[in-house]
């Protein structure tokens, strides 16, 4: 992990984007940017951009690169569950990914009782909903609870600027939203996945709480794409204190990008009008923050290439890759 001190140090080279011309771009999401290599694959540039609250705050440098690399494992350990876009790693932080076919379906799976956004189970339950996401609940359960089995709960895509909306496996086939086929195939994936992510951050002292799925169609089959159980997608718990903290109906150590919304809300930030401007001290301990999720899950030490700047890095190293 670097030092407070390494990550000041370059914060000019926080890679907000990348022009790479040659390449087409066909796209820039808050986060990553696209270029088409041809019809069947794209390059996704995962930048440093921060984004909360659906809106992109500023730069946190070497995110984009734990994202990248983060999601790459991930990937490689839930192949043998799924089918996935990725193709190959020129750079910490591009992929060669296959292009698919979206569906407009966010694939939302939660293990336990708790969130902060209206779409969320405990906000939903808290204001007294027992019927959520086409499921029933009973009463008296607690926040931050674990739910008897993990269960999925579908939001559409929002616009930019839109809002999430609550879905159930009865609304996505009445309104055709996916084909019935296709959907009992994602189900079982986005469950087999969850279990493996579970499995995988319980070895290394986390818990895997609730992540975000994307999938799509490739070659006619459904494939998992976008990012995998990064701390963008997803909420982690430390799990050495889960137990103890919720007996005594504390909030459990979180070990995701948690930091960010709390500190937003230390100042003053309720989620609307100006966001606060991001100040050296956050900006440190949030790099910081997603490096040691990327090396307690991974098991690897998070390395840079100092070498060049992220751009140029970029650049030598697609076309070493012959791309
Ligand atoms: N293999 C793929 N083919 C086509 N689109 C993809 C693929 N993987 C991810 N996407 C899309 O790319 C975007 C990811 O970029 P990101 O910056 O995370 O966007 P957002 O702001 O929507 O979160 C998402 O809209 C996602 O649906
Ligand atoms: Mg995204």
């Amino acid at each position: 992990m670097l030092t407070t001190e390494q990550i000041l140090e370059r914060r000019d080279w926080a890679l907000g984007g990348v022009n790479l011309s040659g390449y087409g771009e066909i796209g820039r999401g808050k986060v990553r940017d696209f270029y088409e290599l041809d019809p069947q694959r794209r390059l996704v540039v995962t930048t440093d951009r921060q984004s909360a609250f659906d809106r992109v705050l500023g730069l946190i440098p070497f995110k984009g690169q734990v994202l990248n690399q983060l999601s790459r494992f991930w990937f490689e350990h839930t192949a043998d569950l799924v089918p996935n876009h990725l193709l190959d790693v020129p750079d910490p932080n591009v992929m060669v990914v296959k292009r698919a076919e979206m569906f407009p379906v966010e694939v939302i799976v939660r293990g336990f009782l708790t969130g902060v956004t209206d779409t969320s189970l405990w906000v939903m339950y808290q204001e007294g909903n027992r019927a959520m996401y086409g499921l029933e609940f009973p009463d008296g359960l607690k926040k931050n609870q674990p739910l008897p089995t993990p269960i999925i709960t579908p939001t559409t895509h929002a616009e930019v600027g839109g809002h999430d909306r609550p879905l159930s496996r009865e609304t996505i086939l009445n309104e055709g939203l996916v084909a019935p086929e296709h959907w009992q195939t994602i189900e079982r994936a986005a469950l087999a996945v969850f279990a493996r992510g579970q499995e995988i951050a319980r070895q290394a002292g986390l818990v895997l709480v609730d992540t975000k799925y994307e999938f799509g169609l490739i070659d006619g089959q459904v494939a998992l794409v976008d990012e995998v159980h990064t701390p963008d997608s997803s909420r982690y718990w430390l799990a050495d204190t889960y137990q103890a903290r919720f007996d005594q109906g504390q909030e459990p150590d979180n070990f995701d990008k948690e930091l960010l919304r709390l500190w937003m809300r230390e100042q003053g930030f309720r989620g609307d009008g100006e966001p606060p401007a991001l100040t050296d001290d956050i900006i440190a301990r949030l790099s910081q923050r997603y490096q040691a999720c990327y090396e307690k899950l991974t098991g690897q030490t998070f390395e840079v290439d100092f070498s060049l700047k992220p751009e140029d890095r970029i650049r030598h190293n697609l076309k070493k890759a012959g791309l």
